[in-house]
């Protein structure tokens, strides 16, 4: 059996209802909904009563309008596969007016968010005046606006400014906006923060709706952890002091040890940033030695044998313990994981 990857769909389901019943949900569920699985997320979050899902590419959302012939599907990166929004029913975003003003004869029948740059400065119209022009043109069938933040996940000083500048910008606009079905801008640290702000319809998180917190000041009790990741012992081996493993001596004994060589590696997504920290057995952390592409090295003791089970992340070792420590985003550390290469149980 290879290494397993276990995602704890009951937990996901009790908290995107949590969620949804508090406010509408747009929810992201990009790059395999946070590599979850799109099928197993789209089923989970429609079960809690969320009927709209935000993704960056045009592949899942067509994907997803298969799955779901009623829900709404919102693209946040632009695409001039104009057709295929049009026959999918894909809202898109509207990125600048530099775009509009280039498509706009190509964009009748598709549904848009006006989407403002502010401090991310990733992609969005610069002002409320670019956008204003978009609705004064009256051509453009615009059913939302949206931004989004980019210190949302470390509130202070910056954060205020971005949501003040916004907040402003719907104000400024508040005659063209005030009735859109779609207004969002909040992702899970911003909607943990300030719960669903005023004047919008929905907030928009991913991250908490795959069990990790997005700032390390929530308890962990309100973001239930969903990813499990464990391997195997496959067997241990003795090392006398001096003596090495693993390719040119990934790992050298300071003393006589003992090594548990495990079934997984950085060909599973093991980051070797994770790698830095302890993993479980039987209840005990120990230090890894070494990472390799299918072995991971683990410097044990006799209490360890082979078949014992080695966890990776679990309750006790959440993917935002490792955010914390540096180890990567939460998303990063999620996405990394091979699906092709783990075995993957959903746990109802
Ligand atoms: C545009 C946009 N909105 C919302 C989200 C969700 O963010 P989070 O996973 O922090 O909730 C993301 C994630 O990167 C995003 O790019």
């Amino acid at each position: 059996m290879p290494a397993v990857l276990e995602i704890n769909r009951g937990r996901m389901l009790t908290k995107a209802a949590e969620v949804q019943k508090d406010a509408p949900v747009l929810a992201v569920v990009k790059n395999d909904a946070y590599n979850t699985g799109l099928p197993l997320a789209w089923r989970t979050f429609r079960e809690a009563g969320i009927r709209a899902f935000a993704t960056t590419s045009l592949r899942e959302a067509v994907a997803l309008r298969r799955m779901d012939p009623d829900c709404t599907l919102f693209l946040m990166n632009p695409v001039i596969d104009f057709d295929l929004l049009r026959e999918y029913r894909i809202d898109m975003t509207l990125p600048s007016l530099d775009f509009y003003e280039t498509h706009k004869e190509r964009l009748h029948g598709i549904r848009l968010h006006l989407e403002y740059r502010n401090l991310l400065r990733r992609s969005g119209f610069e002002t409320a005046e670019q956008m204003e022009r978009v609705f004064l043109d009256k051509q453009a069938d615009i059913t939302g606006i949206w931004t989004h933040f980019a210190f949302a996940d470390e509130p202070g000083a910056e954060h205020d400014r971005e949501k003040r500048d916004w907040l402003g910008l719907l104000e400024q606009l508040s005659g063209h906006v005030r009735s859109l079905p779609f207004i969002h801008a909040q992702n899970s640290a911003s909607y943990m923060l300030d719960g669903l702000l005023p004047g919008h319809t929905h907030v928009r998180p991913g991250i908490l709706l795959y069990g990790s917190r997005p700032c390390s000041g929530i308890p962990e009790s309100a973001v239930p952890n969903v990813i499990t990741l464990s391997a195997r012992v496959i067997q241990t081996i003795r090392l006398k002091k001096g003596e090495s493993s693993g390719y040119c001596s990934a790992f050298r004994a300071d003393e006589d040890c003992t090594v548990a060589v495990c079934d997984i590696g950085y060909g599973d997504g093991l980051l070797r940033t994770r790698a830095r920290h302890d993993v479980m057995i039987n209840g005990r952390r120990f230090p890894v030695a070494a990472l390799m592409m299918s072995h991971l090295l683990v410097q044990t003791d006799d209490s360890v044998h082979a078949g014992d089970r080695v966890d990776l992340y679990s309750d006790e070792l959440r993917v935002d313990h490792y955010t914390a420590l540096g180890v990567g985003a939460n998303s990063e550390q999620m996405s990394a994981l091979n699906r092709m290469s783990l075995h993957t149980i959903i746990k109802e």
